[in-house]
């Protein structure tokens, strides 16, 4: 059964008129904070001034009445909040208020009041209110800071940028179904991609080059109901996806992630983070698997084309950051000697997610002053590395792909001087709940690794700064699914 909320959302506007609020305690510091952004006059009544509402008071110069609160109060105010320590007190204004139509918030009981203050999410002039209804003011800021954290920052300057152009459309497109479908294509499109992304001035200058084109045509064609044609071509974002866990994604990732409409997907992005993709967007497994190639670059690369050239956005996903191991630089050489519109979004990588994951960092300064990610694929049975750069003191080397080259590497290091009681971790589905980590000396690793039967995908960590592994790992995987695919 749904409960009814019995509550209208409605934004009001309280700019310059007189907000009282009753008590002095941090709960009503927070009212009185919340109705001074908002723009009222506030005036707070109250016996005791706590220091959070002396503060404010003193930041903001708010009237603070150091008295009793007395019933004349509510004369010539425009709405109340009671949040003094005093239930009965609170009660009392509550009913007073009513009975002179003054809306009124009841800090300890909502229901006695006739509105509640909801959680704010501020991107002005766009304002998100959550509210719970009072039933419980903590889940909705917890809501809020979700939602505080998907919503980027520029959401304001776009909302700025279409009030400034909103007269003149209304013009151009007499229909409002004209002017909605010019509103969702560009605020969809270009204008709000370029200014989520903080181009406020190539917006700006997107919308206006357009608005004049369509101006002049409409002019031409002397037809009001003009509509701008869609841009032909599409876009490519390649997005880093980070090493698994999807609390990693960065926010532009996760954004770009729900506004494609075609994802191309590789084995190291997890389940869990596919599911944040679009519902409706097209889905494309293109593999790469350890000598288990889905598809060659060459057909991902054209793949990206022939979809941008249809006009989609296509989103690249792929594991970690795309500039690492990545062929990231390939696929967008590709998009660019095409003339194809594309962004690079950096994910964390595999080196940066398993260090932080198993406690240890990458540097240090008692240990190391130099970190080298390298790779250990295998290429006809042998590994092409500079070994003597590899063998240096306080230096980490970090070797991505180098779980079936471990007896090599290990014997090559050894060969080039590297000492046999070196610490060596190897780190298997980092991040993710299935992270293992297993630490060992250069002599014993492999040994040890083959008793622990780990998975890819592996990452190795060498050099001293793997003894910190004991005292900093903070990390507690656990047996539920760690959504790679297997
Ligand atoms: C083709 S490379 C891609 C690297 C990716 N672009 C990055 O920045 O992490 C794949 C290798 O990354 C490493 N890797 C990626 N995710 C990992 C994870 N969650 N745990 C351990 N190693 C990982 C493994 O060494 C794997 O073989």
């Amino acid at each position: 059964m749904t409960a009814h909320s019995h509550r209208l959302a409605m934004f009001t506007n309280v700019e310059n008129r007189t907000a009282l609020v009753v008590g002095g305690g941090p709960v009503a510091a927070r009212k009185a904070a919340h109705l001074h952004k908002a723009g009222a006059t506030v005036k707070v009544v109250t016996e005791q001034v706590s220091d959070a509402m002396a503060q404010l008071a003193a930041k903001h110069s708010i009237e603070v009445i150091q008295r009793s609160y007395d019933p004349t109060d509510l004369q010539q105010v425009h709405l109340v909040c009671a949040a003094s320590n005093n239930s009965e007190l609170n009660f009392n204004i509550a009913t007073a208020a009513q009975q002179q139509n003054i809306p009124v918030n009841v800090a300890d009981n909502p229901e006695a009041g006739t509105f509640i203050l909801p959680s704010i999410i501020d991107r002005s002039p766009m304002l998100i209110a959550v509210s719970s209804g009072g039933t419980s003011p903590v889940l909705s800021r917890l809501l809020a800071a979700r939602i505080e954290a998907f919503v980027p920052h520029s959401y304001g300057n776009l909302a700025q940028l279409a009030g400034r152009y909103r007269n003149r459309i209304k013009k151009l497109f007499s229909h409002w179904r004209d002017r909605r479908r010019f509103w969702e294509q560009q605020l969809a499109g270009e204008v709000g991609e370029l200014m989520l992304r903080g181009h406020s001035a190539d917006a700006e200058a997107t919308l206006l080059s357009l608005l004049d084109q369509s101006e002049q045509t409409a002019k031409t064609q002397q037809n009001d109901t003009f509509t701008p044609t869609a841009k032909d071509i599409g876009e490519v974002y390649l997005v880093g996806a980070g090493p698994g866990d999807p609390d990693l994604l960065s926010f532009r990732a996760l954004r770009l992630m729900q506004q494609a409409d075609v994802v191309l997907y590789d084995r190291l992005v997890s389940d869990a983070i596919m599911r944040l993709v679009k519902k409706d967007a097209t889905t494309v497994y293109v593999g790469k698997q350890r000598s288990n190639h889905a598809l060659k670059q060459d057909s991902i690369n054209a793949l990206l084309v022939k979809h941008a050239k249809q006009g989609q956005r296509v989103l690249r996903l792929k594991g970690g950051d795309p500039f690492i191991f990545g062929r990231g630089g390939e696929e967008i050489e590709t998009l660019s000697s095409e003339g194809i519109p594309f962004q690079v979004v950096p994910g964390i990588t595999a080196a940066s997610g398993c260090a932080s994951f198993a406690g240890i960092p990458l540097t240090h300064r008692d240990h190391a002053q130099t970190c080298l990610f390298v790779t250990g694929h295998l290429k006809n049975n042998s590994i092409d590395l500079n070994w003597q750069a590899l063998v240096q003191p306080q230096q980490t080397v970090v070797i991505y792909m180098g779980l079936i080259g471990l007896p090599t590497i290990s014997q090559q290091l050894m060969a080039h001087g590297m000492s046999e009681q070196t610490p060596i971790a190897l780190i298997s589905k980092g991040t993710t709940s299935d992270q293992v980590v297993v630490v060992a000396t250069l002599n014993s690793i492999v040994e040890k690794v083959s008793q622990a039967k780990v998975k890819a995908p592996t990452l190795i960590i060498i050099g001293e700064v793997v003894t910190l592994h004991e005292k900093l790992a903070w990390f507690e995987p656990n047996a539920l699914n760690s959504g790679f695919r297997t």
